[in-house]
């Protein structure tokens, strides 16, 4: 069956894959990335793919109520996948509004554009909202999050992302929206913005600059790799009972130091440097106000009702990731640069 599908935030880290998944896989689909091209935007991420005459990309502010409504207008969209979003925690923590404007009202706004897009007849239509495990707050050491674990987020990006999930539940309840969350953890892998952890530091270890580590090193994350995510929002998206929230994980709990010190190992071996040249880099700073202390997903629901579960070990991910990032050294230093927004400003002259 031929489907039209807006993805938002497509030009990210994630959403770029979803788009390439997407796009490959079905080719009888016709894929709208709709995207702002914030400093986490990057069209490069879709090089490989944006020729297929499949996908169209539309500069876009989901903040922008009356362009939304033309570019429904404009493609009749039969399912959304909204993955824009302002991402990370610290830049949360400095300028909260930001994330109120594009995770709150962004969806809000898109949320009211597939109502009156899907008013009458919302038979076949789907809008999918990806969301966060970091809505549920901060587990301590022993415990996981489940699709009933209540929310309680603690830092302005996680409150701005539970606000935005509330709104698609309740524009199910209100409005029969045909509405899917997921809540997925941390990702990793290729075109991850080097502000995150695991991209911050391969760059770091690459240039034998200090690797941050805040506080002791102790928090927890349970990672997972962003194509098995982006599988994970393909399934979700054909086969998910609407109104429902499944959660996606790993099953792969690491202390950021653990992660870190498995991550100079690997680099002091792609790199050809003696063991243990690159964990001398490690160098503790100050703390994240606020640091969640643990998170950790049970993704039984979505392996027991949709068949999905993680294909790759955390250790073959991460060598495929850091393989992946000295491959691409020129994508690394545009992005550091930032020469790819002078390049985008070019190329579509804003
Ligand atoms: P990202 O920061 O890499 O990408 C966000 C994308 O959204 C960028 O392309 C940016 O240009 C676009 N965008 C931002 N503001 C916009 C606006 N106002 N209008 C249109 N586009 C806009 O983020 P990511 O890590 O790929 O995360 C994608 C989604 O997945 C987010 O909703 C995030 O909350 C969620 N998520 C991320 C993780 C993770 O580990 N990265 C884990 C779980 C859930
Ligand atoms: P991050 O990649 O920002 O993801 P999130 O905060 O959404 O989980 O951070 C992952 C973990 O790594 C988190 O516990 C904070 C920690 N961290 C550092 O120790 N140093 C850093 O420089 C960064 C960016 C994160």
């Amino acid at each position: 069956m031929k489907k039209t599908i807006i993805i938002t935030g497509g030009a990210g880290f994630i959403g770029s894959h979803v788009v390439r998944l997407f796009v490959t896989k079905y080719p009888d689909y016709k894929i709208i990335n709709l995207d702002k091209l914030t400093y986490a935007g990057n069209l490069e991420n879709l090089r490989d793919i944006d020729q297929l005459p499949n996908y169209t990309f539309e500069k876009a502010d989901i903040t922008d109520a009356k362009r939304i409504g033309e570019i429904f207008a404009k493609y009749q969209p039969d399912g959304v996948i909204h993955l824009a979003a302002e991402s990370h925690v610290d830049r949360s923590i400095t300028n909260p509004l930001e994330f109120i404007q594009t995770n709150v009202v962004g969806t809000l706004t898109l949320l009211n554009a597939a109502r009156d897009a899907w008013k009458g007849n919302m038979e076949g239509k789907k809008f999918y909202h990806i969301s966060t495990d970091e809505v549920y707050g901060s587990l301590g050491e022993t415990g996981m999050f489940t699709e009933e674990t209540p929310y309680d987020p603690r830092s302005p990006y996680s409150a701005s992302k539970a606000s935005s999930d509330h709104l698609v539940r309740a524009y199910y309840h209100t409005y029969k929206l045909p509405i899917n969350i997921s809540n997925c953890s941390n990702n990793y892998g290729p075109n991850h913005f080097p502000e995150k952890l695991i991209p911050l530091s391969i760059n770091n270890i690459k240039n034998n600059k200090p690797i941050p580590i805040y506080g002791k090193g102790e928090n927890v994350r349970d990672w997972l790799y962003v194509v098995d995510h982006a599988r994970a929002i393909d399934v979700i998206f054909h086969k998910g009972v609407i109104g429902e929230t499944y959660n996606i994980g790993g099953h792969n709990e690491w202390t950021n130091i653990k992660l870190i010190k498995l991550l100079c190992e690997i680099m002091d071996k792609k790199l050809g440097r003696a063991p243990g040249t690159s964990a001398k880099l490690i160098t503790y700073v100050t703390d994240r106000a606020g640091h969640d202390l643990r998170y950790a997903i049970d993704a039984t629901k979505i392996k027991r009702e949709l068949g999905w579960e993680p294909s790759l070990q955390f250790e073959e991910g991460l060598e495929k990731t850091v393989d992946w990032y000295l491959a691409n050294e020129q994508w690394l230093n545009n992005v550091v640069s930032g020469d790819y927004e002078k390049y985008y400003a070019k190329q579509y002259n804003r």
